[in-house]
């Protein structure tokens, strides 16, 4: 039977209750889960899946020093992505990526002009994030990406990003504080998922 691992790391909780809720739906398919510092080796897994809470349109730190080390070895497998994010818009004139898209419902991703987009929007957009993807695993290309609506608690993140995202949550309102991880988009995200795996 072919193996998966779920990768993740996680600091307000939501990505690591997504990697439950993946694993659950992943019937009949051997599923391992483990926190981004507990990984010691991706042998002997055919797919690895990689969650990370979204900072700047890309990866955590640690997700992206896990990427470094692993690169060649990742290389040789199915890459899927998910991420645990707040905002999400797609530019009209954006190609579209060579990759199966999940992206939650209750994110209702508006699709806008280079016109009508403010500057927030060019860096929140599917293509701008696809970029940083690229950027951040030196070109390994996924074979999936899902983005899930997640949480901002600010009593969980450091006093900088805590800083950072106050200055945010001030200036706009399509990133706000609170709990938005939806169960169910999970769960239909993972059944799209679980296609890939087969
Ligand atoms: C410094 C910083 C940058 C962020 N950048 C983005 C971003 O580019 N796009 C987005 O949708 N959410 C962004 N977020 C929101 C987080 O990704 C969101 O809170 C996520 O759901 C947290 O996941 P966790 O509960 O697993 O920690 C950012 C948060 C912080 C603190």
């Amino acid at each position: 039977m072919k193996k998966t691992l779920i990768v993740f790391d996680t600091v307000s909780g939501s990505t690591r209750e997504m990697a439950e809720i993946i694993r659950d739906e992943m019937e009949n398919i051997s599923v391992s889960i483990k926190p981004v510092d507990k990984v010691e080796s991706i042998d002997g897994y055919d797919t690895v899946i990689i969650g990370s809470p979204i900072r700047f349109g890309g990866f955590t730190a640690k997700i992206k020093k896990f990427i470094k080390k692993n690169r060649d070895e990742l290389a040789s497998k199915k890459i899927i992505l998910y991420f645990s994010s707040l905002y999400i818009v797609k530019l009209k004139e954006e190609e579209k990526p060579a990759a199966t898209f999940y992206i939650d419902p209750t994110l209702n991703i508006q699709t806008l002009s280079r016109k009508e987009a403010t500057s927030m929007d060019k860096t929140h957009s599917i293509g701008c994030y696809y970029k940083a993807i690229l950027k951040q695993t030196s070109g390994l290309v996924p074979d999936t990406i899902a983005y899930f609506n997640g949480r901002l608690d600010l009593q969980k993140l450091n006093i900088f990003f805590r800083l950072f995202m106050k200055i945010v949550v001030s200036l706009t309102t399509k990133e706000r504080v609170g709990e938005f991880l939806n169960r169910d988009s999970v769960k239909e995200g993972a059944a799209v998922l679980r296609q890939r795996l087969r």
